[in-house]
């Protein structure tokens, strides 16, 4: 199925399913509904509220293992989600009872092999559901509260790519047994066929699936996360700007005094005959700037009196 055609805006729809039908499905998940006729791909998904790029992102990934590698602040993030989110319910709603319900018709069920072929199938659906339930517990809202701008201190990103593993172990298991050890008998043998095919085409949905999550998701994740970890220093140090200026606001008419002073190289004592108050006073008045500012030496604040035009910097001695 895979061609080395890379599409684009322009293309039409039609084309990339005519060339690659197995897209259909992916068309679903992304929202988009058949019956578009001969629009482009670009006329498409703008009409039904789809990114692009991204959309074309996924699909070139999944035609022909195709990606940008630093395309990561193109993508929409929360066109992924939705797209993995329905992928999520195709798969679980509508492909594991799919093929459970083959099984069934193709095995006989008072056979007690057969019934250690479902019990395993039932395990592996199990393994698949709390895989995917994990997805969007813990990893679509830890996403979601990033796009919000919310940090979170205990989770990132690269603890959800450690544990992403595999998970078509037990499916592999599934496929040799009834291979190598199933009777067959007539019918029975093609409904099991038709079901092994099913089962195979199921095994790479879910490869292509997680590969989707491996390479497109998760590195765009990480930008996400280093540019939100950017904004919150770049928070942090203008919030500390913001402390600067309240405590600037904060200063008393005779403490801005005290520091014109200082600024002019004035003793305590001259300070203190200078305002008319007592030494005690001006060392209070010191402790209090000094709390307010942060600044606790004579040439941090002869810079802060310049910056704030306390003084004229022509009338202090450098
Ligand atoms: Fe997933
Ligand atoms: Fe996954």
């Amino acid at each position: 199925m895979r061609n080395q055609k890379m599409y684009e805006p322009d293309d039409k729809m039609i084309s990339i399913i005519r060339d690659n039908y197995s897209i259909l499905q992916s068309l679903g998940s992304f929202g988009i509904n058949l019956g578009f006729g001969d629009k482009t791909v670009r006329e498409v998904c703008e009409g039904q509220g789809v990114d692009t790029y991204t959309f074309l992102a996924v699909v070139n990934f999944t035609i022909n293992g195709y990606r940008e590698y630093d395309d990561g602040d193109r993508l929409s993030i929360p066109t992924l989600m939705q797209y993995l989110r329905a992928s999520h319910v195709y798969y679980l709603d509508f492909q594991l009872p799919f093929i459970r319900r083959e099984l069934t018709e193709a095995l006989d069920e008072g056979n007690s092999l057969a019934r250690l072929i479902l019990k395993l199938y039932d395990e592996y659906a199990h393994q698949i559901r709390q895989h995917m339930k994990y997805e969007e517990k813990m990893v679509f809202p830890y996403v979601e509260a990033l796009l919000r701008g919310e940090s979170t201190v205990n989770y990132d990103i690269d603890t959800f790519s450690k544990h992403h593993g595999q998970t078509d172990q037990k499916l592999r298991e599934l496929k040799s047994i009834i291979i190598k050890y199933l009777p067959s008998d007539g019918l029975r043998n093609n409904q099991l066929s038709a079901t092994l095919y099913d089962i195979y085409n199921n095994e790479e949905w879910l490869s292509l699936h997680a590969s989707v999550e491996d390479e497109i998701f998760i590195p765009a994740i990480r930008k996400l996360e280093q540019k939100s970890k950017k904004n919150d220093v770049t928070a942090k140090i203008s919030h500390m700007i913001g402390q600067g200026n309240e405590a600037q606001e904060a200063l008393s008419d005779r403490e801005k005094e005290v520091i014109v002073s200082l600024v002019q190289g004035m003793t305590n004592k001259e300070i203190a005959d200078h305002l008319f108050i007592s030494i005690n006073t001006v060392i209070t008045h010191r402790r209090n700037i000094a709390r307010k500012l942060q600044i606790h030496s004579p040439a941090g604040l002869t810079i802060y009196a310049i910056v704030n035009n306390l003084v004229d910097i022509s009338s202090v001695k450098l």
